[in-house]
């Protein structure tokens, strides 16, 4: 492993459109070219989102969960919609991923890398161009920065004012987290309160006090031992991260700059960004794009990842094999998982390169009702973690964290968890515009599970051989 910085500021053959020149997958076509040149024109010239001493940050937190001494909390909505872009929604979701973050940094004894699917989580690649209802085909919804979700042939059209509704909104929700986390919202002494309403009369609630009041005796312990908010800032305050899948290479390209200190390029459009399943063909656009740029890169890692893709992927990608760079994401399904993951685990393993490893068990794990509806079990989401932990502890080897699809508001997309939703609560709050995701108190409980985990797992299996 290099020293960071070792890279030279520009990665060799690769400019800010050079992916203009490889087979891309998942674009949109836009129907009216000079009106989507216009949009990239004003965007290149906006501020950026975030901050490349940010990005570089994230990128430090991230090379610790490849070895253990970090567990990554990537959380938040399969798709952000221009429609909820409401102060409640960005609050709740991130209240989520406190407590979550407690549950895991208190039970577990490891310091918690937030990352949110916030702030620009607008695009979305989809397995069919179109969708058919009835006897009429559209095509697909792409996302809110592409196009709209509902059924008519105007609203599924591309339109690039959308990329500039995406960048303020994107900027909006940055802003809120930013005061959130930093302006004593996430202050350890408000554990207590950050439990939402409806979660409270739950037998999860419970549980979540008790932990919360052991939190106030040690703050209460370490304030007598002159620790206190003065001297500890991290008791008052957090550091929170965004991210996104890179999809939409047109509005990715526009938010990405030089930084003035190192003269490296940055995608300023978020902190970290990830590569779908769908776009990380090697020689693919979105691959080319991401290898020019220094932010933390995820790879979705599905069942149908070769082991040759993944090993040229790595050194397209992260050449001087630096930590931090690289994170895989591994989304097999819980009965793909242990036979699946393995092989590749070996193969990046025998390359000897850093990276870190998370747990997706949300994309695997998607099935359709008898009435259509998408939904996802907690009981598959749980297996698939557990199958993760058992690849990685056969392997003697560390998982770096999850990646989930979750939200604050108390709907009803996922079946089972505490309250057993089943199929016949989907109807009553299904609000997702894309895939169904874990309410808050199923992410509550996906944290308490997975801080088990964590916790019960022998030593041997806490640290990379
Ligand atoms: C997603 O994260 O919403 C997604 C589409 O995932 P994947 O690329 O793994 O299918
Ligand atoms: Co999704």
């Amino acid at each position: 492993m290099s020293a960071a910085g070792s890279i030279s500021s520009v990665s060799p053959g690769w400019s800010l459109d050079s992916w203009r020149g490889f087979p891309i997958r998942q674009v949109p076509s836009y129907p009216d070219q000079a009106a989507l040149e216009a949009v990239e024109g004003r965007l290149h010239r906006y501020p950026p989102l975030v901050f490349a001493g940010e990005v570089r940050r994230l990128r430090s937190h991230l090379a610790q969960a490849a070895t253990g001494e970090a567990f990554v909390l990537q959380g938040g909505a399969c798709a952000e919609s221009f429609g909820e872009f409401t102060a409640d929604v960005v609050r709740d979701t991130f209240r989520v991923l406190l407590q979550m973050a407690v549950v895991l940094s208190y039970g577990a004894k490891v310091p918690v890398v937030k990352i949110g699917r916030m702030a620009g989580q607008y695009a979305k690649p989809r397995s069919s161009d179109t969708e058919t209802v009835g006897d009429v085909t559209l095509p697909s919804y792409r996302g809110d920065i592409i196009n709209g979700p509902e059924f008519t042939p105007q609203a599924r059209i591309p339109d690039p004012v959308r990329m500039e509704t995406g960048y303020f909104q994107s900027a909006g929700v940055q802003n809120l987290l930013r005061a959130f986390a930093g302006g004593g919202y996430a202050n350890l002494h408000q554990v207590h309160r950050w439990n939402l309403g409806f979660v409270e009369r739950s037998p999860l609630a419970d549980r979540y006090r008790a932990l919360a009041s052991r939190i106030d005796e040690t703050l209460a312990f370490m304030s007598a031992c002159g620790m206190t908010e003065k001297t500890t800032p991290q008791i008052n305050e957090t550091e929170f991260y965004t991210s996104h899948e890179a999809l939409l290479l047109p509005y990715e390209q526009a938010l990405t700059r030089i930084d003035s200190t190192s003269g490296e390029w940055y995608d300023c459009s978020a902190h970290f960004l990830w590569i779908g399943d769908r776009t990380r063909q090697p020689d693919g656009a979105h691959v080319e794009f991401l290898r020019g740029v220094r932010n933390p890169i995820g790879i979705k890692v599905g069942p149908t990842t070769q082991v040759a893709d993944l090993e040229r992927l790595l050194e397209i990608l992260n050449p001087s094999d630096e930590a931090g760079r690289i994170t895989l994401i591994s989304r097999m399904g819980s009965e793909k998982i242990r036979d699946a993951l393995p092989p590749l685990l070996r193969a990046v393993r025998g390359t000897g390169r850093t990276v870190t490893w998370l747990t997706d068990p949300m994309h695997g794990n998607t099935v359709s009702t008898s009435s259509k509806i998408k939904t996802r079990s907690f009981d598959a989401i749980m297996d698939e973690v557990r199958g993760f932990f058992d690849v990685f502890a056969a392997e003697g080897l560390t998982p770096g964290g999850v990646h989930i699809e979750m939200t604050g508001q108390d709907v009803t997309e996922c079946i089972g968890g505490a309250r057993k939703l089943t199929e016949h609560d989907l109807g009553d709050r299904y609000e997702t515009f894309c895939d169904p995701r874990l309410n808050a108190e199923q992410s509550l409980e996906l944290a308490f599970l997975l801080s088990e985990e964590l916790t019960g797992r022998p030593p041997a299996g806490r640290s990379v051989s």
